[in-house]
């Protein structure tokens, strides 16, 4: 990337005050990397979460029919986290359609706070989730779980049930997922984390899950490219770049990348940034744990295991934590 003409970005946002500082700043920096990698939360604008959507529902991925199985049949066993002032907050909560089945598993439940980055889908899913189950009140957070998070002072002192599902603690890189355990393990009164993790398995299996026949998550990965062009007024030209699915076994996880077909130049804001063929922009990662790298990085991060369940392929995992008021000394640096 020319940073020649790169003014300070706090000013660029000065100049245009349409550009969404912490995006700009987020994208700029990550197409300035030596690998260029845009932050993953970035995926999910309105139509980002559509796609993901439909994603859910193809054969080859196997993750949302495996957490539906688990759920449909242990979602009972958590009402002995629940009084009469417990919220659930889900977060990541997207569609919040798994959400439906643990409710109707929950009848005692009175309030529910999806928490999801991607406002407009939000809205409409907490909406619809009123509407459907008007004796439960409903209470979104528009919030990105990267940051610490703020909750009003009326859902910080009631008793709490996370729920976390969809293996999204698998796009954070397992230090970050250790920051962020961390800090929901020590938020006021939470009685258990409920958290879907996909687990380590066949790579063919795990690749077609990322890069299916119909092309739905290539579109999901290049609607990032869409959205720097209509939000950065960038100029990526779609056609010069694809989608790939890779499987890094040394971290064991999948990588998603954009590759650019050419040597070519995008320019974004005042910005150009230079792509040689085959280089690629590293848009999402997917950790797959194992029982017992999921049981590691749980007790290191102040929770104890209470149960983990798994469908009857062994594809997908739900584990259910308590905060154990303990914490492993790892370097979170
Ligand atoms: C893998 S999808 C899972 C959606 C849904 N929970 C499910 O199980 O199908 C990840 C969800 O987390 C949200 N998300 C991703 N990064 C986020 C962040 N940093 N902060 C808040 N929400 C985020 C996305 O908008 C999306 O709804």
């Amino acid at each position: 990337m020319h940073t020649k003409n790169l003014k300070d970005i706090s000013k660029l946002s000065n100049v245009n005050k349409n550009y969404d500082l912490t995006f700009t700043k987020s994208i700029l920096f990550g197409l300035k990397a030596r690998q260029k990698t845009i932050e993953s939360k970035w995926l999910y604008d309105e139509n980002g979460s559509k796609i993901f959507d439909a994603i859910t529902e193809l054969e080859e991925y196997y993750p949302t029919r495996a957490e539906t199985e688990i759920l449909r049949k242990c979602s009972g066993d958590l009402a002995q986290f629940i009084s009469p002032d417990t919220v659930m907050i889900e977060l990541g909560s997207g569609s919040s359609t798994k959400t439906r089945l643990v409710l109707d598993a929950l009848p005692a439940l009175k309030h529910y706070a999806p928490l999801d980055i991607s406002k407009e889908y939000l809205e409409v899913a907490a909406k619809g989730l009123s509407a459907d189950y008007p004796s439960i009140e409903v209470t979104p957070i528009v919030a990105d779980l990267t940051n610490e998070m703020k909750l009003t002072s009326a859902l910080e002192e009631m008793p709490k049930l996370i729920f976390f599902p969809g293996s999204t603690i698998g796009n954070f890189e397992v230090n970050e997922a250790r920051k962020m355990l961390r800090r929901i393990a020590k938020m006021k009164h939470v009685a258990a984390l409920v958290v879907g993790f996909d687990l380590v398995k066949d790579t063919s299996k795990l690749i077609r899950a990322y890069d299916d026949s119909k092309g739905v998550t290539a579109m999901f990965n290049m609607n990032l490219l869409t959205r720097i062009n209509r939000e950065l007024h960038a100029d990526f030209d779609l056609e010069m770049f694809y989608h790939e699915a890779r499987w890094n076994d040394k971290l064991s996880r999948i990588e998603m990348h954009l590759v650019s077909k050419c040597n070519q130049d995008v320019y974004l804001l005042e910005a150009c940034i230079s792509f040689k063929a085959g280089e690629t922009i590293h848009t999402e990662n997917s950790h797959k744990y194992t029982a017992d790298s999921f049981t590691t990085l749980s007790k290191e991060s102040g929770w104890a295991i209470q149960d983990i369940w798994n469908d009857e392929e062994g594809l997908f995992a739900v584990a259910v934590l308590k905060p154990s008021g303990e914490f492993c000394l790892v370097s979170l640096a």
